[in-house]
Protein backbone atom coordinates (compact mmCIF):
# COMPACT_ATOMS: atom_id res chain seq x y z
CA UNK A 1 0.00 0.00 0.00
CA UNK A 2 2.80 2.68 1.42
CA UNK A 3 4.87 1.43 -2.18
CA UNK A 4 1.70 2.08 -4.26
CA UNK A 5 1.47 6.19 -2.05
CA UNK A 6 4.85 6.73 -2.62
CA UNK A 7 4.61 6.63 -6.83
CA UNK A 8 1.34 8.16 -6.40
CA UNK A 9 2.92 11.43 -4.81
CA UNK A 10 5.89 11.23 -7.18
CA UNK A 11 4.28 10.66 -10.68
CA UNK A 12 0.30 11.25 -10.28
CA UNK A 13 0.33 11.51 -14.13
CA UNK A 14 1.03 7.86 -14.79
CA UNK A 15 -0.24 6.24 -11.42
CA UNK A 16 -3.32 7.86 -11.49
CA UNK A 17 -4.70 6.47 -8.11
CA UNK A 18 -4.57 6.95 -4.50
CA UNK A 19 -5.16 2.95 -3.98
CA UNK A 20 -4.49 -0.11 -5.71
CA UNK A 21 -7.07 -2.03 -6.87
CA UNK A 22 -9.15 -4.77 -4.77
CA UNK A 23 -10.05 -8.16 -4.85
CA UNK A 24 -13.59 -7.75 -6.24
CA UNK A 25 -12.08 -5.62 -9.18
CA UNK A 26 -9.19 -8.18 -9.79
CA UNK A 27 -11.88 -10.82 -10.52
CA UNK A 28 -14.17 -8.85 -12.69
CA UNK A 29 -10.98 -7.44 -14.70
CA UNK A 30 -9.93 -11.21 -15.11
CA UNK A 31 -13.58 -12.44 -15.59
CA UNK A 32 -13.20 -13.70 -19.57
CA UNK A 33 -9.65 -14.81 -19.38
CA UNK A 34 -10.44 -17.31 -15.88
CA UNK A 35 -13.20 -18.88 -17.92
CA UNK A 36 -11.43 -19.21 -21.23
CA UNK A 37 -9.95 -23.05 -22.65
CA UNK A 38 -6.48 -22.03 -23.29
CA UNK A 39 -3.79 -22.02 -24.25
CA UNK A 40 -3.95 -18.29 -23.65
CA UNK A 41 -1.63 -15.15 -24.63
CA UNK A 42 -2.78 -12.76 -22.23
CA UNK A 43 -1.02 -8.99 -21.95
CA UNK A 44 -0.94 -6.68 -18.90
CA UNK A 45 -0.79 -3.23 -19.17
CA UNK A 46 0.35 -0.68 -16.06
CA UNK A 47 0.13 -3.26 -13.17
CA UNK A 48 1.42 -1.40 -10.86
CA UNK A 49 1.91 -3.24 -6.90
CA UNK A 50 -0.01 -6.00 -9.15
CA UNK A 51 -3.40 -6.80 -8.40
CA UNK A 52 -4.63 -7.73 -11.36
CA UNK A 53 -1.30 -9.77 -11.68
CA UNK A 54 -1.55 -11.60 -8.78
CA UNK A 55 -5.00 -13.38 -10.59
CA UNK A 56 -4.10 -13.42 -13.61
CA UNK A 57 -1.12 -15.85 -12.29
CA UNK A 58 -2.98 -17.56 -9.90
CA UNK A 59 -5.37 -19.06 -13.08
CA UNK A 60 -2.49 -19.36 -15.95
CA UNK A 61 -2.00 -23.26 -17.21
CA UNK A 62 0.75 -25.15 -18.62
CA UNK A 63 1.10 -23.58 -22.21
CA UNK A 64 -0.14 -20.28 -22.10
CA UNK A 65 2.02 -17.27 -22.16
CA UNK A 66 1.81 -13.62 -19.97
CA UNK A 67 3.57 -10.62 -20.72
CA UNK A 68 3.25 -7.47 -18.26
CA UNK A 69 4.30 -3.94 -19.65
CA UNK A 70 4.94 -1.42 -16.79
CA UNK A 71 6.71 2.60 -17.02
CA UNK A 72 7.57 3.35 -14.21
CA UNK A 73 10.89 1.44 -13.06
CA UNK A 74 9.83 0.50 -9.58
CA UNK A 75 6.69 -1.12 -9.89
CA UNK A 76 8.90 -2.91 -12.83
CA UNK A 77 11.16 -4.17 -9.80
CA UNK A 78 8.47 -4.99 -7.47
CA UNK A 79 6.44 -7.15 -9.68
CA UNK A 80 9.27 -8.91 -10.68
CA UNK A 81 10.07 -9.75 -7.09
CA UNK A 82 6.96 -10.16 -5.19
CA UNK A 83 4.93 -12.18 -8.08
CA UNK A 84 6.95 -12.93 -11.38
CA UNK A 85 10.08 -14.20 -9.95
CA UNK A 86 8.50 -16.74 -7.44
CA UNK A 87 6.04 -17.71 -10.04
CA UNK A 88 8.76 -18.88 -12.55
CA UNK A 89 10.62 -20.82 -9.88
CA UNK A 90 7.84 -22.86 -9.90
CA UNK A 91 6.43 -23.11 -13.23
CA UNK A 92 8.72 -23.30 -15.50
CA UNK A 93 6.89 -24.55 -18.47
CA UNK A 94 4.61 -21.38 -18.59
CA UNK A 95 6.01 -17.97 -19.79
CA UNK A 96 6.11 -15.00 -17.82
CA UNK A 97 7.60 -11.84 -19.16
CA UNK A 98 7.80 -8.31 -18.26
CA UNK A 99 8.86 -5.63 -20.17
CA UNK A 100 9.65 -2.13 -18.56
CA UNK A 101 8.10 0.33 -21.18
CA UNK A 102 5.42 2.49 -22.02
CA UNK A 103 2.49 0.39 -23.69
CA UNK A 104 2.76 2.80 -26.54
CA UNK A 105 6.09 1.17 -27.74
CA UNK A 106 6.78 -1.71 -26.28
CA UNK A 107 8.45 -5.07 -27.75
CA UNK A 108 5.69 -7.16 -27.56
CA UNK A 109 3.37 -8.74 -30.31
CA UNK A 110 0.21 -10.00 -30.80
CA UNK A 111 -1.97 -11.54 -31.39
CA UNK A 112 -3.37 -11.67 -27.37
CA UNK A 113 -6.84 -13.21 -26.24
CA UNK A 114 -6.99 -11.00 -23.40
CA UNK A 115 -5.82 -7.77 -22.30
CA UNK A 116 -6.11 -6.51 -19.25
CA UNK A 117 -5.09 -2.32 -18.74
CA UNK A 118 -4.86 -0.59 -15.31
CA UNK A 119 -3.87 2.77 -17.13
CA UNK A 120 -5.21 6.44 -15.62
CA UNK A 121 -6.83 7.47 -18.99
CA UNK A 122 -8.78 10.50 -17.80
CA UNK A 123 -4.90 11.91 -16.69
CA UNK A 124 -3.62 11.61 -19.85
CA UNK A 125 -3.87 13.99 -22.89
CA UNK A 126 -6.45 12.33 -25.46
CA UNK A 127 -4.22 11.89 -28.34
CA UNK A 128 -2.17 9.99 -26.11
CA UNK A 129 -5.60 7.75 -24.82
CA UNK A 130 -6.13 7.10 -28.71
CA UNK A 131 -3.17 6.09 -29.05
CA UNK A 132 -2.76 3.55 -26.05
CA UNK A 133 -6.06 2.31 -27.42
CA UNK A 134 -5.50 1.73 -30.93
CA UNK A 135 -1.95 -0.22 -29.71
CA UNK A 136 -3.47 -2.20 -27.57
CA UNK A 137 -6.54 -3.43 -30.02
CA UNK A 138 -3.94 -3.65 -32.80
CA UNK A 139 -2.74 -6.37 -30.60
CA UNK A 140 -6.08 -8.36 -29.65
CA UNK A 141 -6.87 -11.97 -31.61
CA UNK A 142 -9.75 -11.62 -33.68
CA UNK A 143 -11.91 -13.43 -30.80
CA UNK A 144 -10.12 -11.50 -28.30
CA UNK A 145 -11.41 -8.97 -25.52
CA UNK A 146 -9.30 -6.08 -23.25
CA UNK A 147 -10.48 -4.80 -20.19
CA UNK A 148 -9.49 -1.71 -18.50
CA UNK A 149 -11.49 0.09 -16.00
CA UNK A 150 -12.51 4.04 -14.78
CA UNK A 151 -13.36 5.34 -11.43
CA UNK A 152 -17.06 5.34 -10.95
CA UNK A 153 -18.73 9.12 -12.32
CA UNK A 154 -15.08 10.05 -12.19
CA UNK A 155 -15.35 12.74 -15.40
CA UNK A 156 -18.73 14.11 -13.52
CA UNK A 157 -16.66 14.63 -10.43
CA UNK A 158 -13.27 15.85 -11.70
CA UNK A 159 -14.99 18.56 -14.23
CA UNK A 160 -16.30 21.07 -12.15
CA UNK A 161 -12.85 21.22 -10.00
CA UNK A 162 -10.17 21.53 -13.31
CA UNK A 163 -9.43 24.03 -16.01
CA UNK A 164 -11.71 24.60 -19.14
CA UNK A 165 -9.14 23.01 -20.99
CA UNK A 166 -8.80 19.73 -18.99
CA UNK A 167 -12.59 19.77 -18.85
CA UNK A 168 -12.32 19.70 -22.77
CA UNK A 169 -10.12 16.99 -22.23
CA UNK A 170 -12.37 14.87 -20.33
CA UNK A 171 -15.33 15.29 -22.83
CA UNK A 172 -12.81 14.16 -25.43
CA UNK A 173 -11.86 11.52 -23.49
CA UNK A 174 -15.22 10.62 -22.69
CA UNK A 175 -16.57 10.76 -26.66
CA UNK A 176 -13.54 8.45 -27.31
CA UNK A 177 -14.79 5.67 -24.51
CA UNK A 178 -18.53 5.88 -25.91
CA UNK A 179 -16.60 6.03 -29.50
CA UNK A 180 -14.85 2.52 -28.80
CA UNK A 181 -17.93 0.95 -26.72
CA UNK A 182 -19.92 0.98 -30.09
CA UNK A 183 -17.44 -0.33 -32.26
CA UNK A 184 -15.74 -2.85 -30.00
CA UNK A 185 -19.73 -4.54 -28.26
CA UNK A 186 -18.51 -2.62 -25.27
CA UNK A 187 -19.85 -4.11 -21.76
CA UNK A 188 -19.53 -2.47 -18.19
CA UNK A 189 -19.94 -3.77 -14.91
CA UNK A 190 -19.91 -1.45 -11.96
CA UNK A 191 -17.69 -2.90 -9.04
CA UNK A 192 -19.07 -1.04 -5.49
CA UNK A 193 -16.59 -3.01 -3.46
CA UNK A 194 -13.84 -1.48 -4.39
CA UNK A 195 -12.26 2.04 -2.80
CA UNK A 196 -13.16 3.93 -4.79
CA UNK A 197 -15.86 1.94 -6.58
CA UNK A 198 -14.89 1.25 -10.60
CA UNK A 199 -16.64 0.62 -13.71
CA UNK A 200 -15.11 -2.61 -15.02
CA UNK A 201 -15.02 -2.00 -19.43
CA UNK A 202 -14.67 -4.80 -21.39
CA UNK A 203 -14.09 -4.38 -25.46
CA UNK A 204 -14.34 -7.20 -28.38
CA UNK A 205 -11.43 -7.30 -30.92
CA UNK A 206 -13.99 -5.96 -33.92
CA UNK A 207 -18.24 -5.20 -33.87
CA UNK A 208 -19.31 -8.20 -35.91
C1 LIG B 1 -3.85 3.37 -11.75
S1 LIG B 1 -2.27 2.52 -11.65
C2 LIG B 1 -3.01 0.90 -11.70
C3 LIG B 1 -2.24 -0.14 -11.02
C4 LIG B 1 -2.97 -1.47 -10.86
N1 LIG B 1 -3.34 -2.04 -12.14
C5 LIG B 1 -4.19 -1.33 -9.98
O1 LIG B 1 -5.30 -1.41 -10.50
O2 LIG B 1 -4.01 -1.14 -8.77
C6 LIG B 1 -1.64 2.73 -13.31
C7 LIG B 1 -0.37 1.99 -13.65
O3 LIG B 1 -0.10 2.18 -15.04
C8 LIG B 1 1.30 2.47 -15.22
N2 LIG B 1 1.42 3.23 -16.49
C9 LIG B 1 1.05 4.51 -16.73
N3 LIG B 1 1.24 4.84 -18.00
C10 LIG B 1 1.74 3.72 -18.63
C11 LIG B 1 2.10 3.42 -19.98
N4 LIG B 1 2.01 4.35 -20.94
N5 LIG B 1 2.55 2.17 -20.27
C12 LIG B 1 2.63 1.23 -19.28
N6 LIG B 1 2.30 1.45 -17.98
C13 LIG B 1 1.85 2.69 -17.66
C14 LIG B 1 1.66 3.26 -13.96
O4 LIG B 1 3.03 3.30 -13.72
C15 LIG B 1 0.86 2.47 -12.91
O5 LIG B 1 1.59 1.36 -12.48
Amino acid sequence: MLDFLSQTLSNFRHTGAVWPSGGRLAREMTASLRKAGGPRRILEVGPGTGPFTAMILRHLRPGDEFHVVEINPFFCKLIERRHLEPFRRQHSEITVALHESPIEDAPVEGPFDHIVCGLPFNNFPPPLVRGIFRRMLGLLAEDGDLAYFEYAAVRVMKAPVTSPSSRKNLRRIDAHAKSLHRRHQGSRRLVMANFPPAIAVRLRHQAS
